[in-house]
């Protein structure tokens, strides 16, 4: 272990210069102009496992972006790990308010900042260097491990499922690991044990058929754009309860113990309103702000458009309107009825004068994985010996929808093991990465992969499966 994690001490240079090349390929999943990137991504994955003595590394296409598969078996009794990580990252806009290039990795206070850096690239990468510790030390894995690395995660994962029904032999394993999320807060380390799922729509308002002058029109239609604002306002009631109807129904009630344990968390709302920038938190009464982002459902506006919104002022009205609304769901609502409830409830309120339209884009499941399972233990372990803290548990308010489907596809239960942190701007411009969290993270992989057998043993899983 000493000769390993020296390795690792003595390569931080080498591994920042070679993260740069990573997170310089735009690998946005959901803009066409950058498809050629995005599959030059998915090389530069294989190649990286290539490098650090993955075996058996493959690219599959798929009618979207190509998934990157590999394998090193050579722990014959040991459990298998499936890793699985996405390489494709959001969009950079609005560019203009990113302080350095998203795809120049810089480093300012301890931070590199790059599009991808924490969500997911970085973080794949720490496992990338986790097993290249072992291999280029003449040092056995103490696990077998398959990575499976996609490139559409952040459009929904389409073509995933059905690439994992299609390769449940290839796909084999004990237990799964991802580090696709973040730790409770600087040296605060945790894992995750909860996910909540995704059901994302996008309505469409229609007034009149054309645009018209607001002057020589304005005072005889509706206009499509306050239609829909009107709607989208009457989505929250005065307790911030989504109004949906039936859309509470399914949600499973927090237990007792794990609202205590919330509460537990060192939490301060103030403080946390202050970093947001905002002069007070909103949310749905009756719940504690991590209830309410981890164990509650919400929804959310994520996007509102039509007439004009360019330079200067132009007299119109417009003839449609658009936004993009999503939901994010609890244990045991599910993406397909939340879609269904939305829709229906959004069309029945359309008022007589304009017409509506509802799309569901994509969706996804919430996830609860069990903090007793031998994975979540090594993953104690671990994170005790990587960071030197005990680590908490907690929930996630994102979603991995992939994580559901493991379980469903292939039997298995998921362990989330994040290295970001919740202020890192995923999604956002100026995303970065802490450094300490960074090459702490390798750390607490390479110990993640040794500590694993061990606490499986313990568990008895080994056995049951032979
Ligand atoms: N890594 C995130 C998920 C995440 C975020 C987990 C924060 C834990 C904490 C992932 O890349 C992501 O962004 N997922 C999408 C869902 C997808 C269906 C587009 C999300 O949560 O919006
Ligand atoms: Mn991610
Ligand atoms: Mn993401």
């Amino acid at each position: 272990m000493e000769r390993i994690l020296s390795f690792v001490d003595a390569n931080k240079e080498k591994y920042l210069g070679e993260l740069k090349e990573f997170l310089a390929i735009p690998s946005v999943s959901s803009q066409s102009a950058h498809n050629a990137d995005t599959r030059r991504c998915a090389e530069w994955v294989a190649a990286q496992m290539r490098t650090v003595g993955m075996n058996n590394v493959q690219i599959f296409e798929t009618p979207g972006h190509p998934i990157v598969y590999s394998e090193w078996l050579g722990a014959p009794g040991a459990p298998t790990v499936l890793f699985y990580g996405h390489y494709d990252v959001q969009p950079v806009d609005p560019v203009n308010l990113w302080t350095s290039p998203p795809f120049e990795s810089t480093i300012r206070d301890g931070d590199l900042y790059a599009r991808g850096s924490a969500d997911d690239k970085g973080q794949i990468y720490i496992h990338f260097k986790a097993i290249e510790a072992y291999t280029k030390n003449g040092a056995p894995l103490p696990v077998n491990i398959k990575m499976l690395i996609e490139g559409e995660e952040e459009v929904g994962s389409a073509n995933l499922e059905d690439f994992v029904k299609g390769h449940k032999d290839l796909l084999k394993a004990d237990l799964v690991l991802i580090s696709d999320s973040s730790m409770f807060a600087k040296g605060v380390p945790s894992v995750c044990y909860g996910l909540r799922g995704l059901a994302y729509m996008e309505v469409e308002v229609e007034g009149p058929n054309t645009d018209l002058h607001s002057g020589s029109f304005g005072g005889s239609v509706h206009n499509p754009v306050q239609a829909l604002s009107e709607m989208i306002a009457s989505l929250h009631d005065k307790n911030g309860r989504v109004t949906v109807k039936g859309f509470y129904n399914d949600v499973r009630s927090l237990t007792k113990a794990e609202r205590s344990a919330f509460r537990k968390l060192p939490w301060n709302d103030k403080s946390y309103a202050k970093k947001l920038g905002v002069r007070q938190l909103y949310g749905e009464k009756g719940f504690t702000t991590l209830e309410r982002l981890w164990a509650r459902p919400t929804l959310e506006c994520n996007g509102i458009w039509g007439g004009y919104t360019g330079e200067g002022a132009k007299t119109v009205l417009p003839s449609k309107a658009f936004a993009k609304i999503s939901m994010r769901l609890v244990p045991d609502q599910t993406s397909a009825q939340a879609a269904k409830l939305f829709e229906k409830h959004f069309l029945k309120m359309a008022p007589k004068t304009v017409s509506v339209k509802v799309r569901a884009l994509h969706g996804g499941e919430a996830a609860i994985t069990p903090i007793d399972s031998p994975g979540v233990k090594a993953a104690v372990a671990a994170l005790q010996k990587g960071f030197g803290k005990k680590p908490l548990y907690q929930r996630e308010g994102g979603s991995i929808p992939i994580v559901v489907q493991f379980k469903n596809i292939l039997g298995l239960d998921t362990v989330l093991l994040g290295f970001g942190l919740p202020d890192e701007n995923a999604h956002a411009p100026d995303e970065h990465i802490n450094l300490d969290n960074f090459f702490g993270g390798i750390r607490t992989s390479v110990h993640f992969y040794n500590e694993l057998p061990a606490f499986w043993k313990a568990g008895g899983a080994g056995k049951k499966k032979k």
